[in-house]
């Protein structure tokens, strides 16, 4: 069975009870400050457990995109030295929303397996939740009794809160679990262990598939468990293993979802693969394909690599790889972007997110790959320096702060060095290296680092978001909680009505205040955490149950909702002028500035900017009103024309903005009408990332402000040139600087005409030659042309001439033509230079050099005079 044919099977399987199937959430989570991705099939379902939304739907199934790089749940370091664990994996769950429990949850995960996939059922174990007196939590006696229906109660084993109860993070939803193990082992093997010995043991054989869930319990920020107001199912099963259980493979690298990238790499790179665990080769290949995946869906995902959040980790992933291939695949010159075609081909087709994108997941990786190893070739250079040092200073351990830093700041990785400098017989102080390591973690913890407490109830009220509609509401606050973080104490608060916008869609979030007759909080922040819209205030009301009054700061929405608007504008007219090919791949709309990241391969020309900028304020002067649906199908909106962004998790009904023919999905908010926008100004085109291009602009009152300048410095200007006319009295000025310019130089010749008769009569008798050395501040034109005319005049002469016109060290050196055999003028005015710190040259007979030295010039000046 192929890989495509058991992820088929599956849904097939769910759908036939009745479960809806819904396509895979992104894999990089927006929204959700506990979370950067979707490190399990829940993630995207974390709302319904919380009772934060309506489900939609009772039952659903899935397979969940997954990656498992930071946080509570973190396998990088074990990939590529097994055969089981990857950064990106394939979660396939089943849920349910308060309808099915252990049950069904249970008696379907067993006939899935047996009877549809038809693993003998001898191969399979189970475990079950013991208990834990410290939680006050007993034995799943329940989920027990409905396995030991399917399987002999030897085979259902007692596992502890460590493997059997299932958390998604430090807090939210969790519960007791329990996991299918499969034992692939041959007959042989079994006979001489027995697999209840390996479950839960690292054995790569026997291995666990598949993990049900059942939620029950909130877990709280203070630690302690609370019931959760219905009980659910969440299942995981593990579709890459699934895969070597089914077709019979002793690793999830011999599966076919793995077995294309590996030829490929074999292919580039001219390496067999033979799939030893230890082997250095076979491990670089596997961390290759395993990554290459994670780094790609990322980025169709709409995750460029980059230097801080989930953009670094991805890049790190990268990284990892590029150092694996360079180091054990000898790969000098980029090649992982070339598997990207291959992942196309074999995955393409279920997530069409990565056959849209591919072009540029392809264009993105190649150019991480050209700066990353350029970063080596440097990073290799400096690391050579640093073991010259430590030799030359008799002393074996490579110096940790210098160590330290090329991992840090110049992100070369720790390893390489570690090689190469024992190849040199040389060592890294290990210990100090973790040290530098954890402190370095610690800072950056200690600047980040935040005490979120319990939500504190305060009203069971709806908690409705009005601020499409207007931005002053009464309110009450529904629930509040303290947070502490490095600049003091703070107030979380959600409100019934909030007008307040929460940062979402590249928007940031509205500040204001909260007030009433008795006290007035300003309101710092708006976020959106699981479905809930908190503000962060910078107290606690005395009376937090009072009404209260919000007013949303206007001036700041208002500017805003300008750029918001006019960023859908600007998309518009983009794709206009430089084709449909441009996508929207980032954006940041604040007060101030608006910034747009879209996808296009060259650099914007004057024209093309032009072109949009007149565009976008054409649209601006149509005073086109805003039409806004503010809850349609999503089908709908897509067949009016709307466009939807790669990376977002769209609802099945959806906001849509339509300013005349510009339609996009968007949950920001907007002015009424475009004419309100005022006016829109280019500020900068630059590159982003490799085939992303990136705009910033202005409009609404900085717009304003830009213009009110501009039109304060021309009145200067005409004021200081006493003219309206301000262009045509500088051109003026330039031409009137052009006649005195030459009128100067016409003045210098005359005077260095003056100094010639000078300087001829100074000529010394050295020997048969003659010899002049002279210092001027003539500018280096009038140097040259005395030079010239004093060689060719004064036979059998040497002139050297030191000028320091306009602060520059000059030398120039002339030798007249009958000594042209003996002496070098380039010869001599490189001697001569080093004095001034300087380089020139030229011919035999005439030769400059100018230097930065101008003190060295006197020193030029003795040494000339003892030619
Ligand atoms: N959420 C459960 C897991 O990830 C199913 O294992």
């Amino acid at each position: 069975m192929t890989s495509q044919e058991i992820r088929q099977q599956f849904l097939d399987f769910f759908k036939s009870k009745e479960h809806l199937i819904v396509p895979s959430a992104p894999i990089v989570l927006k929204d959700d400050p506990t979370l950067m991705f979707s490190n399990s099939g829940m993630t995207q379902f974390k709302d319904y457990f919380l009772g934060y939304k309506e489900p939609k739907a009772s039952r659903i199934a899935d397979t969940q995109k997954c990656l498992r790089v930071s946080g509570k749940h973190n396998d990088l370091d074990d990939v590529g030295r097994d055969t089981y664990h990857h950064t990106m994996f394939e979660m396939l769950g089943n849920w349910s929303f308060g309808d099915y429990f252990k049950k069904e949850a249970i008696s379907w995960a067993w006939e899935l397996l047996t009877e549809v996939y038809g693993i003998p059922k001898e191969n399979l174990y189970v475990t079950i939740f013991e208990g834990d007196e410290k939680e006050n939590l007993e034995r799943d006696n329940e989920a027990y009794n409905y396995w030991k229906e399917f399987i002999s109660e030897d085979r259902i084993i007692n596992g502890n809160k460590k493997d059997n109860f299932w958390e998604m993070g430090a807090s939210g939803p969790c519960g007791p679990c329990s996991e299918i193990h499969v034992d692939l082992r041959s007959a042989e093997e079994k006979a001489k262990i027995s697999g209840l010995e390996l479950v839960n043991n690292d054995h790569p054989q026997v291995v666990e598939i598949w993990n049900l869930v059942f939620m029950q319990f909130n877990r709280k920020a203070d630690g302690s468990l609370e019931n959760l107001p219905a009980k659910h199912i969440d299942t995981g099963m593990g579709f890459e293993r699934l895969c070597m259980a089914l077709q019979h493979k002793e690793s999830n690298y011999d599966t076919d979802v793995f077995t294309p990238l590996i030829a490929k790499v074999e292919e580039l790179s001219g390496k067999k693969y033979t799939g030893i665990l230890t082997d250095e080769k076979d491990i670089a290949i596997r961390v290759v394909v395993d990554h290459i995946r994670a780094v790609s869906f990322a980025i169709a995902d709409g995750q460029l690599p980059s230097n801080g959040g989930a953009g670094y980790v991805i890049r790190r992933i990268l990284r990892r790889a590029i150092s694996y291939a360079y180091r054990f695949l000898d790969q000098k010159e980029p090649f992982l972007y070339q598997l990207v075609a291959v992942l196309q081909e074999q995955m393409g087709k279920f997530f069409p997110e990565l056959e849209k994108q591919g072009t540029l997941v392809t264009e993105v990786i190649k150019s991480e790959e050209e700066s990353f190893l350029r970063t080596i070739e440097t990073g290799l250079i400096r690391v050579e320096k640093l073991i010259q040092q430590t030799i030359s200073e008799g002393k074996k351990v490579l110096p940790t702060e210098e160590v330290f830093e090329l991992y840090d700041t110049y992100g070369f990785p720790d390893d390489l060095t570690r090689i190469i400098a024992e190849e040199k017989g040389l060592t890294i102080d290990e210990a100090g290296f973790e040290q530098a390591l954890n402190q370095q973690k610690q800072r950056s913890k200690a600047d980040s680092a935040q005490k979120v407490y319990d939500w504190v109830t305060l009203e069971e009220k709806p908690e409705n978001f009005v601020g499409y509609d207007k931005t002053e509401s009464e309110t009450y606050i529904t629930r509040y909680r303290k947070v502490e973080n490095k600049d003091g104490e703070f107030y979380q608060i959600v409100l019934s009505e909030s007008p307040f916008y929460p940062e979402g869609g590249g928007q940031i979030g509205d500040k204001g205040v909260l007030e009433n007759a008795a006290e007035s909080f300003e309101v710092l922040e708006t976020k959106k955490e699981n479905g809930l819209i908190i503000s962060l205030i910078n107290g606690l009301p005395k009376d937090a149950g009072a009404v209260f009054y919000a007013k949303v700061n206007d001036s700041e929405r208002r500017n805003s909702q300008a750029n918001h608007s006019v960023t859908h504008l600007l998309h518009e007219a983009l794709r206009e002028v430089l084709g449909t090919h441009v996508e929207q791949k980032g954006s940041f709309v604040g007060p101030d500035y608006l910034r747009f990241d879209f996808s296009h391969f060259n650099k914007m020309t004057d024209e093309e900017l032009k072109l949009v900028e007149d565009k976008v304020n054409a649209k601006i002067k149509d005073s086109i009103a805003l039409q806004e649906f503010r809850s349609i199908p999503i089908q709908e909106a897509l067949d009016r024309g709307a466009m939807a962004l790669f990376g977002e998790k769209y609802g099945d009904n959806v906001r849509m903005i339509q300013f005349g023919t510009s339609m996009e999905l968007c949950g920001g908010t907007h002015v009424k009408n475009t004419s309100e926008i005022g006016h829109f100004k280019l500020v900068s085109e630059s590159s982003a990332a490799a085939g992303i291009r990136r705009i910033e602009a202005i409009s609404a009152d900085k717009a304003d402000e830009y213009f009110k300048n501009l039109e304060k410095q021309i009145t200067e200007l005409s004021q200081l040139l006493k003219s309206k006319d301000v262009v045509r009295s500088i051109e003026k000025l330039i031409e009137e600087n052009a006649t005195l310019k030459s009128e100067v130089e016409a003045f210098k010749k005359e005077k260095a005409k003056g100094e010639i008769g000078d300087w001829k009569n100074a000529y010394e008798q050295k020997g048969d030659k003659l010899l002049l050395v002279k210092k001027t501040s003539l500018d280096a034109a009038s140097v040259k042309d005395i030079v010239f005319q004093l060689k060719k005049e004064i036979p059998t002469s040497v002139t050297v001439i030191l000028s320091d016109a306009d602060g520059k060290p000059m030398i120039t050196v002339g030798v007249s033509d009958d000594l042209a055999s003996s002496y070098q003028a380039g010869t001599i005015v490189k001697d001569l230079a080093k004095e001034i710190q300087g380089g020139g040259g030229g011919n035999p007979g005439f030769a400059t050099a100018g230097g930065k030295n101008l003190d060295g010039l006197e020193n030029a000046y003795q040494k000339a005079l003892n030619l």
